[in-house]
C-alpha cells in the first residue's frame, strides 16, 4: 500500500493526488485521501485506481493544506469503498492513513464495540483510529499522547499518518516494521509524508526516515520532533536523497515495464562498475573484508527471499557453490521463518530483496539475527530496512522499479551475486586467478550484450504474438538456466494470467510431460554448453508429443534452432553468465504477450510490488 501526506501552506490536494499517482505501484485496489480544514474532514474514497478516486471527488477548489491520501492492497477485508483509507473515527474528529497489519485488532475492537464504537469498515485501521479516539476522550490528553498510547497496545505493523480536527496545525506519523519517510520543506513550513521517496522528492530532497517504534509530530513552523512510542525524544538523521526525476516517470515508454527492460544496460552496468575497481579487476562490497573472515569459518550459507528475488536466490546457488564451494541453501523466506529452523552463529544468511521491505524476508533475517548468524543484505533501495538491519548490504544500482513485476532489479541482483561468488572464490582459493579475471572481463562486457539482445526485441514481439490464445506454458531449463525457466513461468503467469509452470528439463518426463500435446506449447532455455545434448535431447521429447517448442538458444546454434518452432537468440558467454542475458527475451515474451491480451502491465491484478504483510 502507498500513503502520502502533507501540512503546510500550499493546497494538499494536488500534492496528494499526483503522490498518489506516483504510488500507485504499491497497490491499486482502491483510493481515499482527507483533507482538512476549519473544522471540517472531508473524506472521499473509491474502489479501483487513482483515476476512479478523482471522479468522485467534487469538482472545486481544494483550498485545504492538510491532508492525508492512500492507495491500498488489500489485506483484512475485501477492495470496497468502505474498506478503502483514509479512515476516520467514530465522531469523525481523528483521520488516518495505515500501511501494514494489526495483529490483536479483533480484541481491541471487541473493547470498543463494548465502549459504544460503531464501525463502518472490516478493517484493522478503523480500529487503530478509534483506539486513538477512544485514548484520548479517556485521558483527556493529546493527540501525540492518545497515539503514543494506542500504539503501546497494538501488536503488528504499521505505517501511520493521523490528523485531529482538534489539532488542525498538526499531522502525527508513527512507524513500525512498514517503511515511512518525511521529507522536509523550506524551514519548517511545511512537511511531506510518504511511504517512499518517489512522491515526495519532487518538493524535497532532504527526509528523514523513520526507523521502527518512532512517532513524529509535524506541525506548521516547528521543527519535527521524533519520540518514540513512550515520549523519549530521539536523534534523527536528515538525508539528503537524489533521485532523477526521470526514473519515476515513463519517459518515452509506454509502460515502465518496457522502459526499466530497456534500462538494463545501464542499470547492469551500474551494479557492476559500482563493485568494480577500474584499473585491476577488484570486487568490492561494503563489509566484504570482514565477510571473508566469516567466510572461512561458515559452514553454509542462507539464502532467505520472496517471487523473483528467490529465482536470483536459486541462481546465486548455483554461483556460490561453483565458483567458491560453499554450500549454500535457498529458502522462500515465508516458510523458512515458520518452521523453526536450524540457524548457526557460524552460517551467514543472504537475504536478497528488491525493496529491502518484504515482511516474510526481512522476519526470516531478524530471526537468524537473534540466532547469531551474520547477515547480508542484497537490496536495491536505500536506507529499506533489510539495509539497516543487516550486518552488511550490497546495493544492486537498478535505479527505481516501478512495474510491479521485478525485471531491472532482477538482473541487478544476478550481477552482484555473480561478483559475491567470483569473490568468494578468490578468497576460499578455489577460483584460480586466470577464471577470475577472465570472468570479470567477461561481465565488463554484459552490457553491451544486452543491448544487443534488446535489438532482438521486434523479433520476440512477433512470437510472443502466435501464444496470445494458449491457456499454459511449459518452461525448461537446466542447470543455471532451471532458476531462469521458473523466473520466466513467473512473469508470465504474473502479467498476462496465462498459467505457466517452470520446471527442470529433465525432470519433465517425470510428470508435466503427461500434459503435454499441441495445446501446450513449451518454452526451452538450451544456451548452456555443459548439457547441451541432453536439452536437445529434452526438446525431442516434446516434439514427439507434438508440443510446440520455443527455444532460447546461442547465437550461431543449429541443433535445437532447427528443431524449434520459434527461436529466441541471446549472445554466447561464459554459462555462468548466462542467466542474466536469458532473463531478457523471457521478460520481453510475457511482456508482449500481456500487452497484446489488453493486461495492465504495470499493475497486474491481486498483485503488489511491495509486500510489507505476512
Ligand atoms: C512482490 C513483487 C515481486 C517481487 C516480490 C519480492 O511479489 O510483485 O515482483 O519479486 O514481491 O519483493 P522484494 O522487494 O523482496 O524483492
Amino acid at each position: 500500500c502507498g500513503i502520502v501526506g502533507y501540512i503546510g501552506n500550499r493546497k494538499a490536494y494536488p500534492i496528494l493526488i499526483e503522490g498518489l499517482r506516483r504510488l500507485e505501484y504499491r497497490g491499486y485496489d482502491s483510493a481515499g485521501i482527507a483533507l482538512l480544514a476549519d473544522n471540517e474532514l472531508e473524506v472521499y474514497k473509491q474502489v479501483g485506481k487513482v483515476a476512479d478516486l478523482e471522479v468522485v471527488v467534487p469538482d472545486t477548489e481544494h483550498r485545504q493544506t492538510l491532508g492525508v491520501a492512500h492507495t491500498r492492497w488489500a489485506t483484512h477485508g475485501e477492495a470496497t469503498t468502505d474498506n478503502a483509507h483514509p479512515h476516520y473515527s467514530f465522531s469523525k474528529d481523528i483521520a488516518v492513513v495505515h500501511n501494514g497489519i494489526i495483529e490483536n485488532y479483533m480484541m481491541i475492537k471487541r473493547r470498543l464495540l463494548d465502549a459504544g464504537y460503531k464501525f463502518r469498515s472490516e478493517t484493522d485501521t478503523e480500529v487503530i483510529v478509534n483506539l486513538i479516539e477512544s485514548e484520548r476522550k479517556q485521558g483527556k490528553v493529546s493527540l501525540e499522547l492518545a497515539v503514543n498510547k494506542a500504539l503501546q497496545q497494538v501488536h503488528g505493523a504499521y505505517a501511520l499518518a493521523v490528523l485531529s480536527k482538534s489539532e488542525p496545525e498538526k499531522m502525527i506519523v508513527a512507524r513500525k516494521g512498514s517503511p515511512l519517510a518525511i521529507g522536509l520543506g523550506v524551514e519548517n513550513k511545511e512537511f511531506f509524508v510518504a511511504s517512499d521517496a518517489i512522491p515526495i522528492v519532487e518538493y524535497t530532497q532532504d527526509l528523514i526516515y523513520l526507523n521502527d517504534n518512532e512517532v513524529a509530530v509535524l506541525e506548521r513552523g516547528k521543527k519535527v520532533e521524533v519520540k518514540d512510542i513512550y515520549g523519549k525524544v530521539k536523534n534523527y538523521k536528515i538525508k539528503h536523497i537524489d533521485l532523477d526525476m526521470n526514473m519515476v516517470t515513463k519517459g518515452e515508454y509506454e509502460h515502465f515495464m518496457l522502459k526499466e527492460i530497456f534500462e538494463q544496460p545501464n542499470t547492469i552496468a551500474n551494479t557492476i562498475f559500482s563493485h568494480l575497481s577500474d584499473n585491476d579487476d577488484r570486487i568490492y562490497f561494503e563489509g566484504l573484508e570482514e565477510l571473508k573472515k566469516q567466510l572461512s569459518k561458515a559452514r553454509r550459507i542462507i539464502i532467505v527471499a520472496c517471487g523473483t528475488s528467490w529465482h536470483s536466490g536459486l541462481i546465486g546457488e548455483y554461483l556460490i557453490e561453483e565458483l567458491a564451494r560453499v554450500p549454500v541453501e535457498v529458502e522462500y523466506a515465508s516458510e523458512f521463518r515458520y518452521r523453526n529452523p536450524i540457524v548457526r552463529e557460524d552460517d551467514i544468511v543472504l537475504a536478497i530483496s528488491q525493496s529491502g521491505e518484504t515482511a516474510d524476508t526481512l522476519a526470516a533475517l531478524r530471526y537468524s539475527k537473534e540466532q547469531g548468524a551474520t547477515t547480508f543484505a542484497v537490496c536495491n533501495v536505500y536506507g529499506s530496512s533489510m539495509a539497516r538491519e543487516c550486518d552488511f548490504t550490497a546495493y544492486t544500482y537498478a535505479g527505481v522499479e516501478i512495474g510491479v513485476a521485478s525485471t531491472k532489479a532482477f538482473t541487478a541482483q544476478v550481477a552482484v551475486l555473480t561478483m559475491l561468488a567470483i569473490a568468494m572464490g578468490v578468497e576460499n582459493n578455489i577460483l584460480d586467478d586466470n577464471r577470475a579475471v577472465a570472468l570479470i572481463t567477461e561481465l565488463r562486457h554484459i552490457p553491451e550484450l544486452v543491448e544487443k539482445t534488446l535489438q532482438t526485441d521486434k523479433a520476440i514481439e512477433k512470437i510472443a504474438k502466435e501464444f496470445l490464445d494458449v491457456n499454459s506454458f511449459l518452461y525448461l531449463g537446466r542447470g543455471i538456466n532451471f532458476p531462469i525457466a521458473l523466473e520466466g513461468a513467473l512473469k508470465l503467469k504474473e502479467i498476462s494470467y496465462i498459467h505457466a509452470e517452470g520446471y527442470p528439463a529433465a525432470e519433465m518426463k517425470h510428470g508435466p510431460i503427461a500434459m503435454i500435446d499441441e495445446s501446450l506449447p513449451t518454452l526451452i532455455v538450451g544456451t548452456n554448453e555443459a548439457f547441451y545434448e541432453k536439452i536437445v535431447s529434452n526438446a525431442q521429447e516434446v516434439k514427439a508429443r507434438k508440443g510446440t517448442i520455443v527455444a532460447v538458444v546461442n547465437e550461431g546454434d543449429t541443433e535445437l534452432a532447427a528443431m524449434a518452432d520459434y527461436v529466441l537468440t541471446v549472445p554466447k558467454v561464459d554459462e555462468l553468465l548466462q542467466p542474466i542475458l536469458v532473463a531478457i527475451p523471457l521478460h520481453l515474451f510475457s511482456y508482449h504477450i500481456a500487452v497484446m491480451k489488453g493486461c495492465n502491465v504495470d499493475q497486474p491484478r491481486n498483485l503488489a510490488k511491495s509486500v510489507t504483510v505476512e
